[in-house]
């Protein structure tokens, strides 16, 4: 990366990182935006971040946290927030499930994992971000009524995540047909991995799930 690029990437990171509190106290993430927010989402593992950005620029009285590890993609979020001015994200440069362990109870209204890493090995399941401990965060993090969107392209994910959440007695499904997993609802942009997999032919599931 470029000196004067850099240095602008700092400065937006400096505004927009979301920090821990020391010594697991709880977080409330409303409190943590500079300007008013009705409600707050949290995207974990959000890529390039175009999900966030368009997130961020349709619901500018939302806070939106993403987490993402990939200091690449990172910087590439930054750069799209700071050319369409968005002021309501903050981003957790960090494992998202650290993040899930000081959020207060229900402080989210929606939650998104999008295209999360498969680990298709048998042996790597348990590194999934969709497992019983974190959809037991979740639940807790999420307000009653509050909206789980899951997507991805790898079926045995699918199926994990449609056993995970199935099994979770703080989640329902209220689905009424295929269409409702097939069909990407208008609210929710393409990713770039979604985007991979269509060109990939392989076909993506989109799940939202309700906190009861
Ligand atoms: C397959 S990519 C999908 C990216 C994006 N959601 C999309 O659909 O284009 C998964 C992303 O999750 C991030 N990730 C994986 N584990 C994570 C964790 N524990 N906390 C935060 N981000 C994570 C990875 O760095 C990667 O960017």
């Amino acid at each position: 990366m470029r000196g004067g690029l850099r240095q602008l990437m700092e400065r937006e990171l400096e505004r927009c990182t979301l920090l821990l509190p020391s010594e697991k106290a709880c977080l409330d993430p409303a409190a943590c935006f500079s300007g008013q927010t009705d409600e707050v989402w949290l995207e974990i593992g959000f890529g390039g971040g175009e999900h966030l950005a368009w997130q961020a620029a349709q619901n500018p009285s939302v806070g939106v946290v993403g987490a993402e590890i990939f200091l690449n993609g990172v910087a590439k979020a930054l750069r799209q927030l700071k050319a369409q001015g968005s002021e309501n994200v903050l981003i957790y440069t960090g494992d998202a499930r650290d993040l899930l362990d000081c959020l207060a109870p229900g402080s989210l209204s929606r939650a998104f994992i999008l295209f999360p890493d498969p680990w298709p090995k048998v042996r790597h399941n348990k590194r999934r971000i969709v497992q019983p401990e974190s959809l037991d965060r979740l639940a807790e993090m999420l307000r009653p009524g509050a909206e789980l969107r899951l997507g991805t392209d790898d079926p045995d994910y699918a199926a994990w995540m449609l056993a995970c959440l199935d099994r979770h007695p703080a989640f329902v499904w209220p689905v009424r047909s295929a269409a409702d997993w097939r069909q990407r609802p208008p609210d929710w942009p393409p990713t770039r991995y979604e985007q991979k997999a269509l060109a990939a032919g392989r076909a993506p599931v989109f799940m939202a799930w309700r906190r009861r």
